[in-house]
């Protein structure tokens, strides 16, 4: 077989394989869609309680809207996400990581704000990372979504999430520090696996950190990992060779 036609192979398996897991990436989209949707009714209650008490000025009701117009921009591209994920010749392109962060932390905003959770992120220089961003941004999202539903389970006072960023020799490491107790599962690679989750059914679905394990290894060409340190746990993101 020539070389045109492995490559042509290969990228008929890379489709078909794709098309497989359709079902999957349907459901990754309904899980993706949960946090979004929850703060969306967040800021409309906000809106309809504001305004019952007279209390809705207008750069509020302003400040509303463009807090849900973003939660909407962010739904919107995880469909087109999903669009990618089938088409072969999607171009991937760099995204400032910083602003990858404070987009993210957008979208979780006001429910840290209602459980009084803080989140410090790190002073670093900034980086262009090739690939997409709001698949960057899902790992994010699912790794402070996680944090969070821990903090609030286990009433956590004084719940503190840190995003450390730092070098080490051409790799970057982006970690995700709380303060809630850490893992409790063992092996604790276990909760990387599909439907793996300690949470009631009602909750969770266990698919948050397999999503973001496919993301990041097939996706960045990178690795994700685990650990508890003494009062929490940390999750670490080493990207490499998607600079
Ligand atoms: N920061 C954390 N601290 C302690 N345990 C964690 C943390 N993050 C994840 N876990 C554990 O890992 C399990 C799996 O997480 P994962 O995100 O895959 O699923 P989930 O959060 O349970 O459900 P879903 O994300 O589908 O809503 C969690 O149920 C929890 O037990
Ligand atoms: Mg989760």
């Amino acid at each position: 077989m020539n070389e045109l036609n492995i490559e042509k192979l290969n990228e008929i398996l890379i489709h078909q394989s794709k098309l497989a897991s359709l079902g999957e990436m349907i459901a990754n989209i309904a899980h993706q869609w949960r946090q979004p949707i929850a703060e969306l009714n967040a800021i409309l209650m906000n809106i309809k309680t504001a305004n019952r008490f007279s209390d809705l000025s207008s750069e509020k009701l302003e400040q509303k809207l463009d807090d849900a117009e973003d939660l909407l921009v962010y739904m919107s591209n995880t469909i087109e996400d999903f669009r990618n994920f089938f088409s072969i010749d999607k171009k991937k392109d760099y995204f400032s990581l910083q602003n990858c962060i404070n987009k993210t932390l957008n979208i979780l905003k006001s429910s840290f704000k209602q459980h009084h959770i803080e989140v410090f992120v790190d002073e670093f220089e900034d980086i262009n990372i090739y690939g997409y961003a709001n698949e960057f941004s899902t790992v994010l999202l699912n790794l402070l979504a996680n944090a969070k539903d821990v903090a609030i389970e286990r009433k956590i006072k004084r719940a503190k999430i840190s995003i450390k960023i730092f070098n080490s020799n051409n790799i970057k490491k982006i970690s995700i520090i709380d303060n809630c107790g850490g893992v409790k599962v063992e092996p604790i690679e276990k909760i990387f696996e599909p439907y793996y989750t300690t949470k009631p059914s009602n909750i969770g679905t266990g698919i948050g950190l397999y999503i973001c394990k496919n993301i990041i290894k097939n996706r960045f060409s990178s690795e994700i990992d685990v650990k508890n340190l003494k009062n929490g746990a940390k999750f670490t993101i080493s990207l490499k060779n998607c600079f």
